[in-house]
This record gives structure tokens, C-alpha cells and sequence, in this order.
């Protein structure tokens, strides 16, 4: 998919994230298993994750960031006409009711339609360029975009080389029309050959979890991590450049990029790709770890409250994941 403009120009109106009060450092998994705070920090930037308590749901941090979001829009619930909630970790298997359904009841957003979007990690970069695409064809007027997820609750505690990369967050945008600026485009890619190097294998149609699965925990995350890792440092710089480039722009252009935070170590070669200074790159991992769908809008929310990202600007987010899946999208900050 290229990028090019939608009809109407949409852009972003309002963000808010939020991550559950638990923080559980390097040390706090040091003490349940044979890692180290060095090992973590060095191979992967990760310095601290957050992890929702037991009764907390994917639903229940999405629409705390829902609420912030709204808020830092001026706008009620009613307002919205579509919620999209991206994730890999929905409240119910299949997302059966979706997560973005029960996000909806619990908002009171009645005039709402609402599903999920499962494209794991790139998750919120493909269901922000939907949401743009709903607003850009008048079919919507405002739509809710969140990522949110419970990783925590999809992860063997016992396999140390994927339990200290992920944790628990979300964060949401509400797009709707804008003048000038906005959403100037993006690109979305799949290769589903790479889908055996990540993935959640039992608990769905091709592998329905039975009680050899669950002891085998094949419920839970598989990664290849070093073919992962190779896949990721191709396609981040390489996403984000294409979708800047293919819009006449070039990545000098570029004023804050905003890259899943997966790995620091993917960061810095995605950042090298696009000829960026580090100066130029969010990146708050260290605190939050790889949050999945959640990541980019968490990160997104905290580089505006930060007051990193003004009026005028050229932001750059990008995203990858299981499938694999890869999107970037390119916005012309439109808020002010
Ligand atoms: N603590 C201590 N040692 C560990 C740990 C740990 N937590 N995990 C693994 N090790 C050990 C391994 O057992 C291995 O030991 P050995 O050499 O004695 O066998 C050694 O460390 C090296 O292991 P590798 O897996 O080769 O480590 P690598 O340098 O590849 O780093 C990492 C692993 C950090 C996971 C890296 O491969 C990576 O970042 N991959 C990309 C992951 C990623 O970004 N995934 C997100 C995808 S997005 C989504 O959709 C979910």
C-alpha cells in the first residue's frame, strides 16, 4: 500500500495514554529468574516494564487512555462515530466480543461503531491510517484509535528471553478533520512468510488449546528473536524512509520520529537508516519496555506532553510486528 493523501484532510485532535501504576524493573525479574538488569539494559535499552494487576483488563487501560485522549480533544464520547482498538491481547479469545466493543459500552460512546485490529506490534500504525482513511472519505466524522495491551498476560514467565522485553500500556488518538496539515500519508506492508518467527501457536482455530498445549505453554509468546531482530532493523528505517520520501519529502525534513520501542538497538540502526540524530528520536522503552500496539501512541502522548512535538511539525511513526507486519505514517502536527 503507498502513501497518498485521503480526500479530506484528517488529523490527529487529541492523545492520551496511560500504563498500570506496577513497575517491575530489571532487578524486581532478576529475582524470579536467571537474568540480569545488565543483560536486559544492555542487549535491549529496557530498564523497567509496567504490568496491570490481575483484574485489570486490555478494555480497562484502553479507555483510560480513551478518556485522556477525549479530554485532550475537548470532546465528549458522543462525539465519536468510530472506535478501532489495536491489539494482539484482546480481552476475550478471537476478540470475541472485540475490545473495542466493551471499550465502547464502557465510554458511553453510543453513536459509535466499533472493532479491533490485530496486526500485533504495527497494530496502531495500520489502525490510525484506517481511521484517517474513515475520516478522509467522510464516511466518519471523528474516530477513536487506540493500541492497548496486557502482554503480560500472553507471556511464559518461565522463558527468559522473552519475559523482560514486554509490558502492560496503552495509548489512543482521536482523528477527525483539520484544516491545514493533519495526516499526509502512509504505507502499510505484510509478509506472512515470517509469521512462524512470532507468534502466540495455541488458543485459535489452527491449534485449539487443549491440556498438552497448555503444559507445552504454547498459549503463550514464541520469538525467534535474532531473525526478529534482523527483519526489524530492515524495516524500520526503510518503512519510514518510503512512506516520507514517496510524499516528495525528504527524512532531513523529518522533526521528531516516533519508532515502536521494541529494542534500543533497532532504534539507533532505523534512526541511522533515515540520516536522523538520535536528538530527533523518541524513545521512553526504558521505562515501559516493548508494549506492543500500545507502544507508538504512549510514546506519541508523551512527546506532545513533553512538549516535543509543535504545530508545524513533521512527525514520523513506525511500527512492526508479528505477521510480520510493518506500517509508518507521516503527519504534518496539525494541533496546537
Ligand atoms: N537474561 C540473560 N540471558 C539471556 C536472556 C535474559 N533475559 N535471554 C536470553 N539470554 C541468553 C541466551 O540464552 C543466550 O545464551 P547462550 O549463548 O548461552 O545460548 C544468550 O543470552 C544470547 O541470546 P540471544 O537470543 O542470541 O540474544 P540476542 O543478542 O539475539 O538478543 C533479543 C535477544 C534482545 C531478544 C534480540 O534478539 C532482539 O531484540 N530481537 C528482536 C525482538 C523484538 O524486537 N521483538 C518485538 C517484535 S514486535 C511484536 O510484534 C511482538
Amino acid at each position: 500500500m503507498s502513501a497518498s493523501p485521503p480526500p479530506r484532510r484528517a488529523g490527529i485532535l487529541g492523545v492520551g495514554s496511560y500504563a498500570p501504576p506496577q513497575v517491575v524493573t530489571n532487578d524486581d525479574l532478576a529475582g524470579r529468574m536467571d537474568t540480569s538488569d545488565e543483560w536486559i539494559r544492555s542487549r535491549t535499552g529496557i530498564r523497567a516494564r509496567r504490568l496491570a494487576a490481575p483484574e485489570v483488563a486490555t478494555s480497562d487501560l484502553a479507555l483510560a487512555a480513551a478518556d485522556n485522549a477525549l479530554a485532550d480533544a475537548g470532546m465528549s464520547p458522543s462525539d465519536l462515530d468510530l472506535i478501532i482498538v489495536a491489539t494482539g491481547t484482546p480481552d476475550y479469545p478471537g476478540s470475541f466480543p472485540s475490545t473495542a466493543a466493551v471499550v465502547q459500552e464502557a465510554l458511553g460512546a453510543k453513536r459509535a461503531a466499533a472493532f479491533d485490529l490485530g496486526a500485533v506490534c504495527a497494530g496502531f500504525s495500520y489502525a490510525l491510517h484506517v481511521g484517517v482513511q474513515m475520516v478522509g472519505t467522510g464516511a466518519n466524522q471523528n474516530v477513536l484509535v487506540v493500541g492497548a495491551e496486557t502482554f503480560s498476560r500472553i507471556l511464559n514467565w518461565e522463558d527468559r528471553a522473552t519475559a523482560v522485553l514486554f509490558g502492560d500500556g496503552a495509548g489512543a488518538a482521536v482523528v477527525g478533520p483539520v484544516a491545514e496539515g493533519g495526516y499526509l500519508g502512509g504505507i502499510l506492508g505484510a509478509d506472512g512468510s515470517g509469521g512462524p518467527l512470532l507468534n502466540v501457536a495455541a488458543g485459535g482455530s489452527r491449534q485449539p488449546l487443549t491440556c498438552d498445549g497448555l503444559a507445552a505453554r504454547a498459549n503463550t509468546v514464541y520469538q525467534n528473536g535474532r531473525e526478529v531482530y534482523k527483519f526489524a532493523v530492515k524495516i524500520m528505517g526503510e518503512a519510514a524512509a518510503q512512506a516520507v520520501e514517496s510524499l516528495g519529502l525528504s527524512t532531513s525534513d523529518v522533526d521528531l520520529f516516533i519508532p515502536h520501542q521494541a529494542n534500543i538497538r533497532i532504534i539507533e540502526k532505523a534512526a541511522e537508516r533515515m540520516g536522523l540524530p538520535m536528538e530527533k528520536v523518541f524513545v521512553n522503552l526504558d521505562r515501559y519496555g516493548n508494549t506492543s500496539a500500545a507502544s507508538i501512541p504512549l510514546a506519541l502522548d508523551e512527546a506532545v506532553k513533553a512538549g516535543r512535538v509543535r504545530r508545524g511539525d513533521l512527525v514520523v511513526l513506525v511500527g512492526f510486528g508479528a505477521g510480520l507486519t510493518w506500517g509508518a505514517n507521516v503527519i504534518r502536527w496539525s494541533k496546537g
